[in-house]
């Protein structure tokens, strides 16, 4: 029986669904992917490992990890004839449009993986999804900036894979840096699943519905892109930049606590954390790794985020609130310093997030009584009454 809880004044709900993927604890600012905490899986693990801790619910051998790794890197080029839908798109077209449409249109050409009922086809659809979404997103970034497709490698790992697809060009190859490796791995890690967040929940309930995993994963992309979500880290790097200077903080966090403007500082709050995020910690440390290996560590930027979470954490309303920096607060810094426009870090974040889908999807499939059931409403409405004929109006 799902847990109940009141969380506002008489209106009681039910707990979205059960599951035993991801933990958070709000208050302590915890977060486990089946019993293991983030910052030993960011600092200890990597992504693909991660990948199947969350897909398996256990730790994988090395034997396993070895074939898992094997099936997902061999796996990571897309149908030939898909470049085309990338071709109907504006250049000018947000990545996350691309994304949206070039998943969904998966479903049109990988039929021997849409069947839901069918265990094997559901496992060729998971593994598709993972390996294919790095190359998807490099690929809405090349045909972004009007540069040539960039073929998957199968003698990178999966995070140089993913930087070599979106970096090297014809006449020049990108040159791996293994540091910036290991930062665009740990991010993949930290932004990997995160139990009923809005683009989840979106996958449920498109999933109870029967339909096909791609198109499942195409809705949560669509939800993901919204600045109160995953659409948070492009927005938060904007917001950094129009303040530009520590001086004008003070100006922007006015503006966050007057009641009568509707201005939230972007990359603070949680809806469930309301201590610290986890991951916002790890990706705190990664961008001074990263920004020092860059040698731009007296980023003008990140001098801002710094002040402006320090000033912030110091404000009485942000701790009576319980406002802390998010996930988002310092991905976009590590994203830009590794030569990202801001169009790509909610892409990452949907690359990164599609194995929490995946899992969460399948979770769901596995055991029908976990099915997020028809949401029913509040109805505040008229009561019923008759039509009135428009002369008697
Ligand atoms: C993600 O669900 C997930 O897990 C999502 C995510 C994931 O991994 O999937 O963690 C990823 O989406 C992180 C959140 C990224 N979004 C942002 O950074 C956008 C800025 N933050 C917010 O808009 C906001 O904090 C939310 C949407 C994240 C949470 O909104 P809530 O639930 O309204 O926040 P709250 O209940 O904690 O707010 C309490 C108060 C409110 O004031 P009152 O109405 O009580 O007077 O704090 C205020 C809010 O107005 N508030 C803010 C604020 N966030 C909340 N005030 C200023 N700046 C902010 N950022």
């Amino acid at each position: 029986q799902a847990d109940v809880f009141t969380y506002d004044p008489g209106f009681t709900s039910t707990a979205a669904c059960d599951s035993t993927i991801t933990f958070i604890d709000g208050e302590k600012g915890e977060l486990l992917h089946r019993g293991y905490p983030i910052d030993q899986l960011a600092s200890q693990s990597h992504y693909l490992e991660v990948c199947y801790l969350l897909l398996y619910g256990e730790l994988p051998s090395a034997t396993q990890l070895e074939e898992f790794e094997t099936l997902v890197t061999r796996h990571t080029m897309i149908h030939e004839q898909m470049h085309n839908f990338f071709r109907g798109f504006r250049r000018d077209a947000h990545p996350m449009a691309t994304m949206v449409g070039v998943v969904g249109a998966m479903s049109a050409f990988y039929h021997d993986s849409t069947d839901i009922n069918d265990d094997h086809q559901r496992e060729v659809a998971s593994i598709r999804l993972i390996a294919k979404m790095p190359t998807i997103a490099a690929m809405a970034y090349k045909y972004s900036i009007g540069q040539p497709f960039v073929y998957p490698r199968n003698d990178l790992d999966y995070a140089s894979n993913f930087l070599n697809m979106c970096f090297s060009v014809p006449a020049e190859e990108y040159q791996a840096n293994p540091i910036l490796s290991r930062a665009m791995d740990r991010i993949f890690t930290l932004h990997a699943d995160h139990e009923q967040n809005a683009s989840t929940s979106t996958v449920r309930l498109a999933s109870s519905s029967g339909a096909n995993p791609f198109a499942c994963i195409a809705a949560g992309i669509a939800c993901l892109w919204g600045p109160a979500h995953g659409g948070a880290n492009q927005a938060c790097l904007e917001m950094l930049k129009e303040i530009g200077t520590v001086d004008r903080i003070p100006e922007f966090i006015a503006r966050a606590k007057d009641k009568n403007d509707s201005y939230r500082l972007m990359g603070f709050g949680h809806r469930v954390y309301k201590n610290f995020d986890p991951r916002a910690k790890v990706m705190k440390q990664s961008a001074d790794e990263v920004l020092e290996l860059l040698g731009v560590d007296n980023n003008p930027i990140l001098q801002v985020a710094k002040e402006l979470e320090r000033q912030a954490l110091e404000d009485p309303y942000f701790a009576e609130k319980k406002l802390f920096p998010n996930v988002d607060f310092y991905s976009g810094i590590i994203l830009e310093a590794m030569g990202f426009p801001t169009s790509m870090f909610t892409p990452i974040f949907a690359l990164a997030r599609t194995v929490g889908w995946i899992s969460q999807w399948k979770e769901q499939l596995a055991d029908p009584q976990l099915k997020i059931g028809r949401p029913r409403q509040l109805y505040l409405g008229e009561t019923r009454r008759d039509y009135v004929d428009i002369e008697n109006r």
